[in-house]
C-alpha cells in the first residue's frame, strides 16, 4: 500500500471555522501534511474532480457545494494512508459515524459532511496530482 492519501476541508467546514481543529486531528492521528493550499472550486474543476459519481443522482447538487466556498486540499503521509484516513474521517453519512471521527466531530449531513478522503490507492495518487503539482508538494 501506498503511504499517502490526499484530503479536502469541504466548505461547510471551512466556512463553520473548523480547519485549524480538523487538521489537528489529523496531525495528531499520525499524518503528515506534504501538501496544502486554500482554493476555491468552479462548478466545472469540481465536476472534473468528482467525475466518477457522474450518474449519481447527488452529482449536481454535490458539485454545486463543492464550489460553494473555500476548501482546503492537502496530501497526507502515514504508513497505511488511506485506510487509517478513512478510518479517522468515519462513515459518509455522519449519522452513522464512530464516535471520535471528523465527521462525527464535525458533519452536518452527508453531503456536507466536513471532509474528503480518497478511496483507494489509485485515487489518491490521481487526486493529489490533481491540485499540486511536483513543485507544490514534498518529495
Ligand atoms: P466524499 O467522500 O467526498 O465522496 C463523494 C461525496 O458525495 C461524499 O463525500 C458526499 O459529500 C457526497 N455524497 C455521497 N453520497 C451522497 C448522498 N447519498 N447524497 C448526497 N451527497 C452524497
Amino acid at each position: 500500500a501506498s503511504n499517502r492519501t490526499f484530503t479536502m476541508i469541504k466548505p461547510d467546514a471551512f466556512e463553520a471555522g473548523n480547519s485549524g481543529a480538523i487538521l489537528k486531528m489529523i496531525e495528531e492521528a499520525g499524518f503528515k501534511i506534504v501538501a496544502m493550499k486554500a482554493t476555491q472550486l468552479t462548478p466545472e474543476l469540481a465536476g472534473k474532480f468528482y467525475e466518477v459519481h457522474a450518474e449519481r443522482p447527488f452529482y449536481a447538487d454535490l458539485c454545486t457545494y463543492m464550489s460553494s466556498g473555500p476548501i482546503i486540499a492537502a496530501i497526507l503521509e502515514k504508513d497505511n494512508a488511506v485506510e487509517d484516513f478513512r478510518t479517522l474521517i468515519g462513515a459518509t453519512n455522519p449519522a452513522n459515524a464512530a464516535e471520535g471521527t471528523i465527521r462525527k466531530a464535525f458533519a452536518t449531513s452527508i453531503q456536507a459532511n466536513a471532509v474528503h478522503g480518497s478511496d483507494s490507492d489509485e485515487n489518491a495518487a490521481i487526486e493529489g496530482s490533481f491540485y499540486f503539482s511536483q513543485f507544490e508538494r514534498v518529495g
